[in-house]
């Protein structure tokens, strides 16, 4: 009999980031973490279990997935195998409608698609926090991909193991859109973790970003409950700002021209009055945070940036869902 489960989960935006491990074997993220998860950048993955399979299989975009990314799939498959008493191996196929690997975050969403049809063709009875911790374990910013709307991540392990994202308020508590200026559609030079152990071990500023983002998560998090957007943004820029400093520092280098520009352009729209502020993750990409009365207004803007691509808009969205589950 083959078993098929498919889940689908949207990207998420870090709007107090995470950057730096305190634990790098269990992926215990150094500092507590805020996002918003984005309608519309969708992974969908579909997960198999057939009597046929030898060993597991992960075709990412219609091609065989690199050997790191296989990798890292089976580590997942192994941990819910192992909860599950169970020795079948898996076929997985996962489809991104966004560009792969270039700081568009698509970890974030292709761990919490695997982990959710995983828990569910394994038939584990896990709660979603469970499902999260194990998202978590692969890569921490999927953790918060299993949830919609807004979601925190904390940084403290509790004794039970278990740390799973959770959600701060639903998609509809604030009324902004959120742009992606694409500035290329290559990989990314340095892939987070290791630019999060590079940070870590040679940036002079890594004590100050482990020290100060704890307390840029509280004031950002108080703003967005107190539903005001001036501060959210405000936070969100400096949160981006810092974490990008401490990295660079060690020579860990995400922007380009293009983001620059991008950069300046969204600081040059909001002194002109429009409510915009940029974010940056470990990619060259710019995402504007903006309110939805201005998001029309600061596409346009955008778009007529020297270096951005193109600009793709989302708006707050739902966490993972279980699209199909069938047996044949
Ligand atoms: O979870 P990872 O390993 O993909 O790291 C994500 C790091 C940032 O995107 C830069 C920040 C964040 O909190 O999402």
């Amino acid at each position: 009999m083959t078993r098929r489960s498919v889940a689908q989960t949207h990207a998420n935006i870090a709007l107090a980031k995470y950057w730096g491990k305190r634990d790098v074997a269990a992926n215990v993220p150094a500092v507590p973490s805020l996002s918003v998860t984005l309608e519309g950048m969708r992974t969908i993955t579909s997960i198999e279990l057939a009597p046929d399979l030898t060993a597991d299989t992960f075709e990412l975009n219609g091609e065989p997935a690199p050997a790191l990314a296989l990798e890292r799939t089976v580590t997942l498959l192994d941990r819910v195998r192992a909860a599950a008493g169970s020795a079948d191996k898996a076929r997985v196929v996962s489809h991104n409608d966004f560009p792969t690997s270039s700081g568009l975050a698509s970890s974030a969403s292709g761990f919490a698609a695997l982990a959710v049809a995983a828990a569910h063709v394994y038939a584990l009875d896990w709660s979603l926090e469970r499902v999260s911790d194990l998202a978590r374990r692969s890569s921490a910013s999927a953790a918060r991909s299993v949830f919609g709307g807004f979601v925190e991540l904390g940084c403290d392990l509790p004794a039970s193991g278990v740390l799973g994202a959770s959600v701060v308020a639903p998609a509809d508590h604030l009324d902004v859109r959120v742009l992606v200026c694409v500035t290329s559609e290559g990989a990314k030079a340095v892939a987070s973790t290791d630019g999060m152990r590079r940070t870590a071990e040679r940036s002079p500023y890594y004590a100050a970003w482990v020290e100060r983002a704890p307390v840029m998560f509280s004031s950002l998090k108080a703003a967005l409950l107190a539903r005001d957007l001036e501060q959210v943004g405000e936070l969100t820029e400096a949160s981006a700002l810092a974490m990008h400093a401490s990295a660079m520092a060690a020579a860990v280098v995400y922007v380009t021209g293009a983001t620059l520009q991008a950069l300046a352009q969204v600081r040059e729209l909001r002194a002109r009055g429009y409510a915009a502020w940029a974010t940056m993750d470990a990619g060259p990409h710019v995402k504007v945070l903006v309110s939805a009365a201005d998001a029309a207004a600061v596409r346009a803007a955008m778009v007529e940036v020297p270096g951005v691509l193109r600009v793709l808009e989302a708006r707050p969205g739902h966490g993972a869902t279980v699209v199909a589950d069938d047996a044949s």
